[in-house]
């Protein structure tokens, strides 16, 4: 009745609205079926919400019952789909893995690791394939913050030994942690925590991911300059509270990030606010510091999260809030900087595989 190569012919006409390319070109048609006279459509799209769906659909249906007037009715289902990062390191050292954000600050204790498992459970609740590897070599938490006490099983890969994640809460999970026995501090130098990672991302075998997520150690220094080299990195996320002191170091990160010509893909202010229990709102650490940081430097803000016991017990108990409280205001605001996340990376990979020499490859 219509072959795939059809479908997709009639599909050059049509734009991802967010990403003004077609969804032949990205690749967005996920699967189709024919049951007599009706024809159903998966398409992927970058944002499921814009309101420019139902026409678009309406359009395409036109257009294919133009072409093919023995189907009746056309259905068209929009789900989140995910544009690959085209890059030749990042293909040699973690092949199947479409996307890597890195979460950073510059200032230590802002949240970054609790921001970074819920943004990664977050996706994973959105049908995204997610993983996280805990680059903070200094403290690993995210064993504690996923609750998982087990090792990585190790699996013999054409002869050699690879460690496989942990998946918990459907997200794929590797840290350092897990190979640190006990309470041991460990002490690198840049150098050497650059080697370490490199070995460590070799040695792990993922399965196909949409997003791996780095949580990475605080600071701006050689270190977290050499990791962010290793890495081959989609984007970066910078975490900040509000406050002058946390946002001076923030914009330290942006920088860094900037000389290794990563992009980063937005800021979460974290700890925007405090919500009391007559119904007032106490701004802790000032307000809208990290919102005004995005003016001032034109990038997106992901999200601003409030102070919550709920948050940091979650983190102590490996409970994330996203998961453990769905309905929460959390982790609604979680699931919204996880989408504004997919479609900023959509956008950035569309502007740099159209446009590859621009891009500084090290
Ligand atoms: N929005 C929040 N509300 C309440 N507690 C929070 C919130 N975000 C983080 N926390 C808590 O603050 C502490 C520090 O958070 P976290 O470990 O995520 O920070 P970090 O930036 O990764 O720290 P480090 O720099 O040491 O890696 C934790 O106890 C965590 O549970
Ligand atoms: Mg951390």
């Amino acid at each position: 009745m219509i072959s795939k190569e059809q479908l997709s012919e009639i599909l050059k006409n049509f734009n991802d609205p967010d990403l003004n390319t077609s969804f032949t070109e990205l690749n967005f048609l996920k699967s189709y079926s024919i049951n007599g006279d009706k024809l159903k459509i998966d398409l992927f799209v970058s944002d499921e919400n814009n309101p420019s769906l139902q026409k678009l659909s309406e359009e395409i249906g036109k257009k294919v019952i133009s072409e093919f007037p023995d189907f009746s009715e056309i259905n068209i289902n929009f789900n989140c789909g995910v544009v690959e990062h085209i890059d030749k390191k990042k293909s040699s050292v973690l092949p199947g893995i479409k996307n890597t954000i890195a979460v950073a600050s510059g200032k230590g204790g802002v949240g970054k690791s609790t921001a970074a498992v819920n943004l990664a459970v977050s996706l994973a609740k959105l049908g995204y394939k997610t993983g996280i590897i805990d680059a903070d070599i200094y403290g690993p938490s995210i064993p504690t913050m996923f609750d998982i006490k087990e090792k990585p099983k190790i699996k013999s890969v054409n002869g050699k030994n690879k460690l496989v994640p942990v998946t918990k809460y459907d997200v794929e999970v590797m840290s350092i942690g897990f190979l640190i026995e006990g309470n041991n501090a460990v002490v690198w130098r840049g150098p050497m925590a650059s080697s370490a990672l490199k070995q460590f991302m070799g040695e792990v075998v993922w399965s196909e991911l949409d997003f791996l997520i780095f949580d990475m150690p605080p600071g701006t220094g050689d270190i977290q300059l050499t990791l962010s080299q290793t890495i081959p990195l989609t984007g970066a996320i910078i975490v900040t509270t509000p406050q002058e002191i946390s946002l001076i170091d923030a914009k330290k990160g942006f920088s860094m990030f900037e000389k290794v010509n990563v992009q980063t893909i937005g800021i979460i202010e974290n700890m925007s606010y405090y919500n009391l229990p007559d119904g007032s709102i106490d701004y802790i650490f000032g307000k809208d510091g990290g919102k005004n940081m995005c003016d001032e430097l034109g990038i997106p803000l992901l999200g601003q999260i409030p102070i919550n016991k709920k948050i940091r017990e979650g983190g102590d108990l490996g409970k994330p809030v996203s998961i453990f409280e769905p309905d929460s205001l959390e982790a609604k605001i979680y699931s919204e900087i996880a989408k504004r996340t997919v479609n900023l990376i959509n956008q950035r990979n569309i502007k740099s595989n159209k446009s590859p020499g621009l891009e500084i490859k090290l």
